[in-house]
């Protein structure tokens, strides 16, 4: 089938090249001229493990090209995806401005009949927005094109994102009684289903709130232990042993229950602060949702009050880890981003260290240092904070660690070190969910 994917980011990158390597032909379609002219040449624009053997092999095979000009790629597509970004406004709701000019670009352009996908993460209401849109700018035109507006909502995770793709746990199609649309969703990811990953139809509101509802879900269940981590410290108890107590009830399972500094990225935070908005908008109490945004919010404040409190003047800080979790040069929303931010406004000296993901932080921090190993950021660090749990940080030899620092405090925004054997090293060991008595 032809196709067509409109922005390149993070999903919409992933998916073209996916789609591609499942057989279809697909150009993939963005503003950003730069983006555009290196992916042309091959370059893979963002890290993503396995990314960019697919790009390279699908470049070669033709089934996949890139464009800056929408009304290159419609006359051939069957579908169009939008995969735009949808960040989050001053007030919490989504910014869906890209999507609505996507939408409305698509009807002033197309040719012929084909399915308009909305992969985007939008607010229940916005695929009825987007068909409206379409239909007004058809009949503007004077054209009778059929355009239905599909929701199918992306799952991806960044730094599995491919595996995520070509493996989904599931497919959730969102149509309001439009079986021709239906019948092409089928058929484009007929790849996947005949190996029997399973597809959810449903109608398009529903689709929408899935989104949402499992991105909440699954933040609230970090926000539910972090809360829980500071009643561990308060109390003498453990929240590695709560969670694994916990985790083992099969009703509860063990993932997304792993305390720590808080979720960050381009998606929970921003999720959530749209179910919020959304929440305010239509008058419907989402109290659950309000207090995980809170909790997180907490959660983040007070580990970095911790390591502000502990600093001398003009101290020297190793930040390990940058990106917000591994497996990604992802930035957005990084816990990171705000303690650096909050370390360079009390005067102190940053060195991080991130194997992935310091060239994008370079563009949002140019002033600390950035440095070639965990041990270079620690060297005559009053502090070091691990923030990030990439691999490299995990295998650390604490006795050469400390005999490196100035200073002895190592914070663990991860819970991934050993509290007795950073103590045994002569480190003051500050983890999540533990009482720090135990500990130094
Ligand atoms: N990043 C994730 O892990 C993830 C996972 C699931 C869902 N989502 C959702 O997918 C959507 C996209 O997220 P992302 O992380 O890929 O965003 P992104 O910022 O990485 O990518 C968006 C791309 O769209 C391009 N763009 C903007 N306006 C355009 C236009 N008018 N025409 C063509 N291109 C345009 C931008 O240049 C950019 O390359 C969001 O709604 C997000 O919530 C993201």
């Amino acid at each position: 089938m032809n196709l067509s994917v409109i922005g390149t980011g993070y999903v919409g990158l992933v998916s073209a090249a996916c789609f591609a390597e499942l057989g279809h032909t697909v150009i993939g379609v963005d503003i950003d001229e730069d983006k555009v002219k290196k992916l042309k040449n091959g370059e893979c624009i963002i890290y993503e493990p396995g990314l960019e053997e697919v790009l390279e092999r699908n470049l070669k095979s033709g089934r996949l090209s890139f464009t800056t000009d929408l009304k290159e790629a419609l006359p051939t597509s069957t579908v169009v995806f939008s995969a735009v970004a949808t960040p989050p406004n001053e007030d919490f709701s989504a910014d869906l401005k890209a999507v609505f000019i996507v939408a409305q670009t698509v009807a002033k352009y197309a040719d012929h009949d084909l399915v308009f996908v909305n992969k985007s993460t939008v607010p229940v209401g916005t695929g009825k927005k987007c068909q409206k849109l379409i239909s007004d700018t058809l009949k503007e035109r004077g054209v009778t094109h059929h355009i239905p507006v599909v929701s199918n909502p992306e799952f991806l995770r960044e730094g599995s994102a491919v595996m995520d793709t070509l493996q989904p746990d599931r497919i959730v199609v969102g149509i309001n009684g439009d079986d021709w649309s239906k019948e092409i969703i089928d058929e484009l990811y007929q790849p996947l289903t005949r190996v029997g990953k399973p597809m959810v139809h449903m109608d398009r509101e529903s689709a929408e709130i899935v989104k949402y509802a499992s991105n909440a879900f699954l933040a609230t269940k970090i926000s539910f232990i972090n809360m829980l981590s500071e009643l561990c410290e308060h109390t003498g108890a453990n929240v590695r042993n709560v969670a694994k107590g916990m985790g083992l009830d099969d009703r509860i399972g063990p993932r997304f229950l792993h305390a720590g500094i808080g979720y960050g990225g381009s998606c929970f935070p921003k999720d959530v602060k749209a179910l919020i908005a959304l929440s305010k908008e239509t008058g419907i109490p989402l109290p659950i949702v309000q207090s995980t945004y809170e909790v997180n919010q907490h959660q983040r404040d007070r580990f970095f009050k911790k390591v502000l409190d502990i600093l001398p003047e003009k101290a020297t800080v190793g930040l390990w880890g940058l990106s917000f979790k591994p497996k990604t040069d992802d930035m957005r929303e990084a816990p990171a981003s705000d303690l650096i931010i909050a370390l360079e406004k009390a005067g102190h000296t940053v060195k991080a260290f991130d194997p992935i993901a310091m060239d994008n932080a370079k563009a949002l921090h140019p002033n600390i240092q950035y440095v070639s190993s965990p041990m270079e950021a620690a060297k005559d660090a009053n502090t070091v904070v691990l923030l990030t749990e990439w691999d490299v940080f995990r295998g650390v030899n604490m006795e050469e660690l400390s005999n490196t620092m100035k200073g002895k405090h190592l914070f663990d925004g991860r819970n991934i070190y050993d509290a007795q054997e950073a103590k045994n090293a002569g480190l003051k060991y500050i983890g999540i969910g533990v009482s720090t008595s135990t500990k130094s």
